[in-house]
């Protein structure tokens, strides 16, 4: 029998984990609180669809068998059934909690409760439920569909079991995992980015070299397939400055502390690709 899956929250990270694990032939319940946000998930997963169906990597029989295997509610009690519960709503603590408390009282037991949580720690989300050894971290990529990781957290209380089954589901989806065995802030992709991104806004603010130089420098030197200051306008400078602002906050590593540059550029609107100017111009 097919396993069932229930995904919290259809927007960008929670309709690509629902398409991926349609494909892998899972049973999806995806679940979100308006039809509008429902309907704005599965015409994105349908849209991704016909893209790959287009260039051959799927046909349009399996297309049409995933998006049967999806179904959708505004109904939370509709993930009792699930063997695996990803949470992916809005990063705010509270409105995660509020998820994982509901969560507790009507999944079975023997459940496993993940969040795509890209930096609250695991430990302080499970901490709402009565059974913080059945929740786990799996942090998909975006574009779910084309990034090939999952970062796997272990909170403080995370079984064994629990990290296998969460291995299993994302493996099980096409993913690679990586391991975070302790559920440090940032985990490790957002630490190393971080460090990198500071760094290279530090060499640029103090004029060291360009923009363009320091990205060519990561890119021909390191293999990197796009250079810190390219990635931080595409992420977000807003997006970055707040995740390493958390860092720095938790751990006082020097090494965290943003440059007044990235303060600056957030105060002046410069957040990068989504307004036109960043460390680039677009
Ligand atoms: N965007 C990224 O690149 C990225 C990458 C990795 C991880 N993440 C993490 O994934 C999570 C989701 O991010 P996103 O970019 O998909 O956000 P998003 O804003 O695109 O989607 C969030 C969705 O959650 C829904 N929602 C809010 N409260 C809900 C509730 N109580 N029940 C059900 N649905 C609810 C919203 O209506 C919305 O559709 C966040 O924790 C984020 O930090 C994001």
């Amino acid at each position: 029998m097919a396993r069932k899956l229930a995904v919290i929250g259809a927007g960008l990270m929670g309709s690509g984990i629902a398409q991926v694990s349609a494909v892998a032939g899972w049973e999806v319940t995806l679940r979100d609180i308006t039809d509008a946000a429902l309907k704005r998930g599965t015409d994105g997963i349908k849209a991704s669809y016909d893209k790959f169906v287009s260039k051959g990597r799927l046909t349009a029989d399996d297309a049409s068998a995933a998006l049967a295997r999806i179904s959708t509610t505004t109904d939370l009690d509709a993930a009792q059934e699930a063997d695996v519960v990803v949470e992916a709503v809005f990063e705010k603590l509270e409105v995660k909690h509020e998820i994982f408390r509901a969560l507790d009282k009507l999944v079975r037991d023997d459940a496993v409760l993940a969040s795509n949580t890209s930096a609250i720690p695991i430990t302080k989300i499970a901490a709402v439920t009565t059974r913080p050894e059945r929740v786990v971290g799996t942090h998909f990529f975006s574009p779910v569909p084309m990034m090939q990781l999952c970062e796997l957290v272990r909170g403080l209380k995370t079984s064994d079991e629990t990290l296998a089954t969460a291995r299993e589901f994302a493996e099980s989806v096409g993913k690679t995992c990586i391991v975070v065995r302790r559920d440090v802030a940032g985990f490790v992709t957002t630490r190393l980015i971080s460090a990198l991104v500071v760094e290279a806004a530090k060499l640029y603010e103090s004029g060291v070299a360009s923009a363009e130089d320091i990205d060519l420098a990561c890119k021909l030197g390191f293999g990197h397939a796009m250079g810190p200051l390219a990635t931080a306008d595409l992420t977000g400078v807003d997006i970055l400055l707040h995740a390493t602002e958390n860092i720095y906050a938790e751990t006082r590593d020097e090494k965290f502390a943003p440059p007044e540059l990235m303060r600056r550029m957030v105060d002046a609107g410069d957040l990068g690709r989504k307004r036109g100017q960043g460390f680039y111009q677009h």
